[in-house]
Parts: structure tokens; C-alpha cells; sequence
């Protein structure tokens, strides 16, 4: 069914002009078959992240990702190529790998049945008296996946168009930041379930309307006034100038001395901090249900070890910076369910882009298209 026959949908008032129009009516933030057909139409045909390449440097290397409820296993198949699958048997559909580690064969745990990393049944206990049956006619279901700027990334849809081309433009301004993400390693990992809609914690990272009233620090480190936020169809651009580090002399300011940032449709961004010269943070709000999401932030940097001061960054993005976006984003989800809320305007200034929030409208765009699309 089109979403837009659904009655218990309002008509939406999302205008064309960001200048004129309000944001997505509160149901498509709690109503499960907005959920649903996001899942469909959205999650099942995107380039959704699944790990870095350091993950799969050599032959049998494999990670897994969950997309929604479809688990996915990406496995370096040799040394110029990696392959993904859906992560379930053949046989009677038992789960194959868990995790991530290195096979040289993948091994069902159920009655081991034993596929080859080009996802090839090779073989399986009684399986050569069985009749009319021949393993060579039996493979793991290939899934598209692709590394970009040494992140891999995976899509269910056969017909996607290359994540490359959908992002032009995005991989030059990664690796003016960090000119090898390939060689960088994980250097930290958390997660933290937000009682949220997905949507919520991207239209958050999408604006900084709310910076001076939600981030202090971050306000003390960033310039708001040369804050800019440029959206294109598949990424948005999030960029602000540092304030001088007052305790360090010219000579020792590092590189890089902005804060910047790149949403990707649908659900991820990719972050770079000012005086954290070669590092990038992801943060990527996955959905869990209508109103609760799961947030994960990972951290690349070029050496796993990390020093007192590197882990104080860390602890001041996810447990300040970050807790003050879910402390602001968990109150909307509450709101968004208040009998007195319908939708609201959008703020749009692009020109002063910290007072702005044309990049949400834009987003809300992409989603009633998506949505509303046959
Ligand atoms: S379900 Fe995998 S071998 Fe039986
Ligand atoms: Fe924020």
C-alpha cells in the first residue's frame, strides 16, 4: 500500500520551499507502518554501513551486520575481493557465522554444511548419497557491498546505483581530513539505546539551531557564526571553524582546526573533531522500533592505543556532547506523542546557518519521496 492512502496518516504540509514549510507531521515518528515501510523502502534499498576494511585485511576475515532483521556477512574472498551474503544456510536457514573473526570455509553450525568464501555449497555429511542432488547447485545469496573511503558498506536492493555515484563530491572532503581512512584502526566502540525515533537523532545532527542552547563546550570550540550546512541529495555537509586552542602557541596548532561533519542518507555520519588531526567518528542511529533507536559511535584513529587525553575526547563526545543531543531528542519523542503538537515550521536561514534548518527540511523532503513513491 502507498503511505499516502493510509488514513491514519495527516496530510502533511512539507512544502517545496524550506521557507514555507513545516516539518513531518508527529505520526511519521510513531505510527509502525511508517516504520514499516521505511524498513522497506529505505533501509532495505540503501547503502547502510557494516564495518571498516581493516576488519577484512586478509583472506577468510569476516564481520557481520544486522540490517533490521536481516543479517549480512561481508568476507574478504581473496586478495582483491570481497563478498557479501545473507547470513543464513541453505539448508534449513540456521544461522552460518556470528560475529567476526576468519574462515576458510563457512561452516554451518546446525548440520555442517561447508560453503566456500565465493559462497559455494562444497560440501555436507550424507550429502553425496543423497539423490538427485548436487552441491554445485546450491549458493549463499549474494548481497551488494562496497568500500568507500575505507568503509564498507552494504545494499539489499540488486538494482542500487554504486554508492560512489550517489555522493559525489563527499570522498574529497574525507580525505581532506584524513588522507589514508583506510589505514586507520577502531580505536573505541559504544553503543546506547535512545528512546527515540530514528529520524529524531539525524533531524538533531542535521541542524544546529539547537547548539547554543543544548552545547556549551561545543559552542566554546566551534565558531557558530562561520557554521555552515550545505545539503545534497544523498549527504549533507556540516562544517564550523575552531576558536584558537588559547593554551597552544601557533606552531604546535594542529591541521585540522574545524569541526565538520557529513550526514549520509539515511542513517549515519561521519565526524571530524578540531585539533584531532587524522581520526574520524561515526555515529549512526540505527532503528529498533517506532520509538527507540540504537546509537553506535566508533571511533577510527591511527593506532588502537590510546593516550589519557584521547580518551578524554572520547568520553566528553559520548557522555556530554552526545547525552545532551539524546537528553534533547528523548523529550521531542515524548512531545511528538502530546495531544497539543501537530508539526511546526521550519527555521531557515542559509546564510547563517547555525540559526538554520534547511538541511531537516531537506531530509523530511527525501523521506515523504522515498515514502511516497510506488
Ligand atoms: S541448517 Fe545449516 S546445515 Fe542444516
Ligand atoms: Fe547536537
Amino acid at each position: 500500500m502507498n503511505l499516502k492512502q493510509q488514513s491514519e496518516l495527516p496530510v502533511h504540509r512539507v512544502t517545496e520551499d524550506p521557507n514555507n514549510s513545516y516539518c513531518l507531521p508527529k505520526e511519521y515518528y510513531t505510527t509502525q507502518s511508517v516504520f514499516d515501510a521505511e524498513i522497506e523502502k529505505i533501509f532495505f534499498k540503501s547503502w547502510v554501513y557494516a564495518g571498516h576494511i581493516s576488519k577484512l585485511s586478509k583472506r577468510g576475515d569476516y564481520i557481520t551486520v544486522d540490517v533490521h532483521d536481516q543479517s549480512i556477512i561481508i568476507i574478504k574472498e581473496n586478495a582483491n575481493s570481497i563478498s557479501a551474503y545473507y547470513n543464513v544456510c541453505q539448508h534449513r536457514a540456521h544461522t552460518l557465522l556470528e560475529g567476526e573473526g576468519r574462515a576458510l570455509a563457512i561452516t554451518c553450525p546446525a548440520h555442517s554444511w561447508s560453503y566456500g568464501l565465493n559462497g559455494q555449497l562444497r560440501s555436507g555429511p550424507g550429502l553425496n548419497e543423497l539423490a538427485n542432488f548436487s552441491t554445485s547447485s546450491v549458493c549463499l545469496t549474494s548481497v551488494r557491498v562496497e568500500e568507500f573511503c575505507g568503509l564498507v558498506f552494504v545494499n539489499l536492493d540488486n538494482d542500487a546505483e554504486p554508492l560512489a555515484g550517489q555522493v559525489d563530491g563527499l570522498k574529497e572532503k574525507i580525505l581532506s581530513y584524513v588522507p589514508h581512512p583506510e589505514e586507520l584502526v577502531l580505536a573505541h566502540r559504544a553503543t546506547r539505546e535512545v528512546k527515540a525515533n530514528w529520524k529524531c537523532m539525524m533531524d538533531n545532527y542535521l541542524e544546529c539551531y539547537h547548539c547554543k542552547s543544548t552545547h556549551k563546550r561545543f559552542c566554546e570550540l566551534v565558531d557558530m557564526e562561520g557554521y555552515s550546512t550545505t545539503p545534497y541529495d544523498n549527504w549533507s555537509w556540516h562544517q564550523g571553524p575552531g576558536f584558537p586552542d588559547p593554551n597552544s602557541n601557533e606552531a604546535e596548532q594542529t591541521v585540522n582546526e574545524s569541526f565538520a561533519g557529513a550526514q549520509l542518507w539515511p542513517n549515519m555520519t561521519i565526524n571530524f573533531f578540531p585539533g584531532r588531526d587524522n581520526e574520524l567518528m561515526l555515529f549512526i542511529a540505527i532503528p529498533i522500533d517506532t520509538e527507540t533507536c540504537l546509537d553506535i559511535f566508533e571511533f577510527y584513529m591511527p593506532s588502537a592505543e590510546i593516550t589519557e587525553e584521547t580518551r578524554a575526547e572520547i568520553d566528553w563526545v559520548v557522555n556530554v556532547l552526545t547525552e545532551e543531543d539524546i537528553g534533547l531528542v528523548e523529550n521531542v519523542q515524548r512531545g511528538l506523542k502530546s495531544k497539543g503538537f501537530k508539526d511546526g515550521r521550519f527555521v531557515v536561514n542559509p546564510q547563517r546557518s547555525y540559526l538554520s534548518e534547511h538541511a531537516v527540511h531537506h531530509f523530511h523532503r527525501k523521506i515523504l519521496a522515498v515514502l511516497e513513491a510506488e
